[in-house]
């Protein structure tokens, strides 16, 4: 077997011993998001309440004789934690239960993405690439962002990619072909009801999608932004294998790049299609993490992305009041 030669990278994992955890340890082990050959010194970010829980996920983790894992902490210390961190996945944080919107937490989590932004700004690599999971994570990414102010904006990213992955998957059943024949979907806006899964530019094998049109705003619409909430109700509890796959998808492709296809990332705005500098939006990227730019855009697309714009400034208004 080839020798693993490259440096370790510093990944730190917040939420350690909780559900998603669980799933996205052994898949960053795996070399699912930095590659086959990269080995990664692994820190595991707990509350101190829950660090024996997470000590437990590290001896199985260690049980599991992952060759890529080079070295593996557990703590509470959020200065430790992330100095030197060269990617950050901060899935630590209350998820919602019954009839809860994922807004309704940002009293319990926000404070939470302060403590760990000012720990990154203190301590994190230049280069840090943070992916904020925790809910309701496109304003705990904004929180974290403004936590930060020496780190560049654009190194605090939302997961978005599990919409992303729902839209894609129902689309691609509606359709009857595999998803991925299906290019150029995006998912707009906020990790929330308001979240706008948009069909217009997609194509499969290479032709422009033809859905109807009730089918589409009645049913698909809806259905994907209200999917967590199914899964609550079906499960008994939140998403967590298909948050921690969606959180592997994200972070591969903001580290390897995704050439002319298109995904959907929620980034901090710098004023992109109208939407405030700073929110942290879904947007579609494709290649080294850039916003696809241009697009032209229908009245009813404009007003569903406007309801997110909307719903993300009565979000960053609450979290202000946070500092
Ligand atoms: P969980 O309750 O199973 O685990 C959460 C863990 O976070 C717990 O072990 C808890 O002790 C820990 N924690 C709390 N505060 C912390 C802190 N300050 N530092 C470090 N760890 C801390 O929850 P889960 O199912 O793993 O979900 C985690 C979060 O991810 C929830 O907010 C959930 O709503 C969210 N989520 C987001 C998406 C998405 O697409 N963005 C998808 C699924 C879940
Ligand atoms: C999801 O979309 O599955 C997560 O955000 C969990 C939730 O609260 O819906």
């Amino acid at each position: 077997m080839a020798e693993l030669t490259s440096a370790p990278q510093k990944v730190v994992v917040t939420g350690a011993a909780g559900n998603i955890a669980y799933s996205l340890l052994w898949r960053i082990a795996a070399g699912d998001v930095f590659g086959p050959e990269q080995p990664v010194d692994l820190t595991l970010l707990e509350i101190p309440d829950a660090v024996r829980a997470a000590e437990g996920t590290a001896m199985e983790l260690a049980d599991s004789a992952l060759p890529l894992v080079s070295t593996m902490n557990v703590t509470d210390d959020a200065a430790a934690a992330f100095d030197g961190a060269q990617a950050a996945f901060l899935v630590g944080a209350k998820p919602r239960g019954k009839g809860e919107s994922r807004a309704d937490m940002l009293a319990a989590n926000g404070k939470i993405f302060i403590g760990q932004g000012q720990a990154i700004n203190a301590g994190a690599a230049d280069d840090v690439r943070v992916l904020v999971v925790g809910n309701p994570a496109n304003t705990n990414a904004y929180i974290a962002n403004k936590a930060a102010p020496d780190v560049p904006a654009d190194r605090f990213n939302a997961l978005m990619r599990l919409d992303h992955n729902r839209a894609l998957s129902m689309l691609a059943a509606r359709l009857g072909v595999p998803s991925q024949r299906i290019e150029r979907l995006v998912v707009w806006g906020n990790h929330a009801d308001t979240q706008f899964p948009d069909i217009t530019f997609a194509t499969a094998d290479g032709a422009p999608v033809e859905v109807d049109r009730a089918w589409y705003e009645d049913e698909y619409i809806p259905r994907v932004a209200k999917r967590g909430a199914e899964i609550i109700d079906v499960r008994g509890k939140s998403s967590a294998a298909s948050a921690a796959s969606a959180a592997v998808d994200h972070m591969r492709d903001w580290v390897r790049g995704t050439g002319e296809r298109w995904t959907t990332a929620a980034l901090p705005s710098r004023g992109e299609y109208g939407v405030d500098e700073g929110l942290v939006f879904g947007f579609p990227v494709h290649g080294d993490w850039e916003v696809v730019e241009g697009l032209s855009l229908s009245d009813d697309q404009r007003a569903r992305i406007d309801a997110n714009i909307e719903a993300l400034r009565g979000e960053a208004a609450i979290a202000d009041k946070l500092f």
